[in-house]
């Protein structure tokens, strides 16, 4: 028999889907893949039952439908202040997951080098795996996961074309600054290097931080090509419905590799989210009012139990820190914990470039029903992971 191909050989099945397998397998609560418990909002499953009758049922134009396109400009300008054309700085997506692989394929030859902070979403490695790119890992240093300016420098000096920047950012939950923001378009600039960013969590930010767009500082909306989602935003992450907006070059690159990728993302559910896209911006507080009293009860929660975790400026994850129950393997501690304790969590490992151990990725994004019940679940942690070993 023929060898199958390198490619598919270098990288893991994704580890959070892998999670949530295991989840499945012991009843255990899922706290590991990063979906809502919420429903979408009513507008938009009535609007789809209409569409379910009326259409459309048959492809949409390739890059996307037009009303589509337009309502995402309109929202797109509102909060980044970014005017764009929807009919060329626009193409959607089947999700940020296919826009963020579409965009490092545009970009990157094979052998080019893509710079990646660490710790990354895991798709980040495989996408570069596939496109045949050598990621250069840049460290987000715990707990502030801030990063060395000088180390991303020597990311870029090494020939890196494009950096991903996942704002706000999964698993770390750091969100931006402008200065760190200031940093890296300055070095994007000097080295001449495109930025592609994964901004699915823009609307969960706690307060006081604020989400930047980083194709709004100066001179960057040229080098950025932005991978945007309503998964998260509209609680419809079985929607599959993501978008690139950039620069008209990169865009009509982009839009050949999608056309062939996927032809198009599937047109009633373009049709039936598009009133979502026209919501006043009162949805969007409300959205990060919901999900700060999620992140207040659940951390509140950890700190009764006294775990120890990290304190997210946005997106819905936390890393706990599991040092203290002497584990080799955080996988196996996963695994034991969704077997003994019933929670499903991310070994921490699946994020990071160096050796890690010390960590494991909850989501709180669950009613607060489910959140209790895992609080609960985790009070037993001691008793059944072993003796802590406090430092
Ligand atoms: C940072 C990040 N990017 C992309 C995705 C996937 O987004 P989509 O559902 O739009 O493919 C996720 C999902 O968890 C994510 O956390």
């Amino acid at each position: 028999m023929q060898e199958l191909s390198i490619r598919s050989e270098r990288f893991t099945d994704s580890v959070i889907r892998r999670m949530t397998r295991i989840c499945d397998e012991y009843g255990a609560i899922n706290l590991s893949q990063g979906f809502p418990d919420d429903a979408p909002p009513v507008e938009l499953t009535n609007r789809l039952a209409e569409v379910a009758a009326d259409g459309p049922h048959q492809y949409a134009v390739t890059w996307g439908a037009e009303n589509f396109r337009n309502a995402l400009a309109k929202k797109f300008k509102n909060f980044s202040g970014i005017t764009i054309d929807p009919q060329s700085e626009v193409l959607v997506t089947c999700g940020s997951t296919e826009a963020m692989i579409a965009a490092v394929m545009t970009v990157c030859n094979p052998g080019d080098r893509v710079a990646v902070f660490s710790p990354f979403y895991e798709n980040y490695g495989a996408d570069a795996i596939l496109c045949g790119a050598e990621a250069i890992y840049v460290p987000m240093r715990p707990p502030s996961f801030d990063f060395d300016a000088d180390a991303l420098e020597k990311a870029f000096a090494s020939g890196a074309k494009a950096l991903i920047l996942c704002n706000p950012s999964n698993p770390s939950g750091k969100v931006f600054s402008l200065a760190e923001l200031e940093t890296i378009a300055r070095l994007a600039e000097k080295y001449d290097a495109f930025v592609i960013t994964d901004e699915v969590y823009e609307h969960i930010v706690f307060e006081p931080y604020q989400h930047i767009y980083f194709a709004s500082l100066p001179g960057m909306f040229e080098r950025t090509i932005m991978c945007g989602s309503l998964s998260k935003t509209y609680h419809i992450t079985g929607w599959r419905l993501g978008y690139i907006i950039a620069p008209t070059s990169v865009v009509e690159r982009a839009k050949k590799v999608h056309d062939f990728l996927t032809v198009g993302a599937a047109s009633p559910l373009q049709e039936a989210a598009t009133i979502g896209l026209e919501f006043a911006d009162s949805y969007y507080t409300d959205l990060r009012t919901h999900y700060t009293e999620k992140r207040d009860f659940f951390l509140s929660g950890l700190d009764k139990l006294g775990i120890k975790h990290t304190n997210p400026q946005g997106a819905y994850y936390v890393l706990v820190d599991i040092s203290e129950f002497g584990y080799e393997s955080d996988m196996d501690f996963c695994i034991d914990l969704a077997q003994k304790v019933g929670v499903g969590a991310v070994p921490g490992s699946a994020f990071f470039n160096e050796e890690e151990n010390r960590y494991i990725r909850l989501h709180f994004a669950k009613s607060e029903k489910m959140l209790s019940k895992a609080l609960q679940r985790l009070a037993s942690l001691p008793e059944r992971l072993g003796q802590r070993n406090p430092s």
